[in-house]
């Protein structure tokens, strides 16, 4: 495939394929010389219309390892401010002839049209509340180093789903793998219709958490509740914030997850967040090698003959 668009648009197998050559390139970061030559005079770009840390910087770290010229455009500073639209922005960047675009922008569906419009390959770095196809794929690495597969684990999802595109990601990618997917949120912060993803719904933490192989948590979006429902801080923890007493529910081995930016005390207690089962600084390890897996499949190939 040319881009990375969406988990939605990867077979079973390319999804192995993808975190099988990440693996690989773990060893490569965790090596004192990390530069490899696999991007050697390839251009990446990075085009974030959202805030971010991790996507951000591991793409930037991923691109560099790989021995790309990486470029970071600084949207708060470009034309974008002067009112020029998203499609001119890449259509600008385009001529400037990348080999890729990675995209995060807030608007679902936003980076597919990009997609459509530009010479090179496309990454989704997250579009608002659809996908973020390198998050669920760093997800998945991180729990196959820990428990050796994906599938017939059970995997429950907790917390703001309505919101989460890193949520509608794993879904998608657990069940491809045949993991079991379940999902624990109030109902005002549950899509409806979820249970046609193949997920079992949940509304107590107690019960969706029961022998549950991964608990992964999500960050409450309150910047994506205006003029809805937000729950207050205190409440929310209360029934939905993950702490000791409500850990002890799942298997005594549960890997805890969360995609980060963590709200502490939120929808997790620091406890949990920096405590033996947590693995949340390792998902964001997997996420360089990921990224590194996933722009070498894209454009690492030798080049076509013109
Ligand atoms: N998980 C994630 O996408 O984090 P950032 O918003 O910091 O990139």
């Amino acid at each position: 495939q040319r881009h990375l668009l969406g988990i939605a648009r990867l077979q079973p197998h390319e999804i192995e394929q993808l975190i099988d050559l990440a693996e690989a390139e773990v060893a490569v970061s965790r090596r004192r010389d990390k530069k490899k030559s696999t991007l050697k005079g390839r251009t990446q770009i990075n085009l974030f219309f959202e805030a971010s840390t991790r996507t951000q910087a591991s793409f930037e770290l991923a691109g560099k390892r790989l021995g790309a010229d990486v470029m970071n455009m600084a949207v708060a500073n470009s034309s974008v401010k002067k009112g020029e639209t998203l499609i001119d922005t890449a259509m600008t960047l385009n001529a400037m002839q990348p080999d890729i675009l990675i995209v995060r922008h807030h608007s679902a569906g936003a980076v597919a049209l990009l997609a459509q419009k530009v010479a090179c390959s496309v990454v989704n770095a997250g579009d608002g509340a659809h996908e973020h196809p390198t998050q669920a794929l760093l997800d998945a690495l991180t729990i196959r180093r820990h428990k050796g597969r994906i599938a017939r684990l059970t995997v429950t999802i907790c917390g703001d789903v309505l919101h989460s595109r890193v949520a509608r990601s794993n879904i998608l990618l657990l069940n491809a793998l045949g993991a079991r997917v379940r999902v624990v949120a109030p109902a005002t912060l549950l899509p409806s219709g979820i249970e046609s993803m193949g997920v079992e719904v949940y509304r107590r933490m107690e019960d969706g958490l029961k022998d549950a192989d991964v608990v992964m948590m999500l960050r409450l979006q309150r910047e994506r509740m205006e003029g809805s429902f937000v729950p207050s801080v205190r409440e929310y923890f209360r029934y939905f914030g993950l702490d000791a007493a409500k850990l002890r529910h799942a298997r005594p081995d549960a890997l805890v997850m969360h995609p980060g930016p963590m709200n502490r005390g939120v929808e997790i207690a620091s406890e949990i967040a920096d405590g033996p089962q947590s693995v949340i600084e390792e998902q964001v390890e997997m996420g360089v090698a990921v990224r590194m897996a996933v722009m070498s499949a894209l454009i690492g190939g030798p080049e076509a003959s013109a």
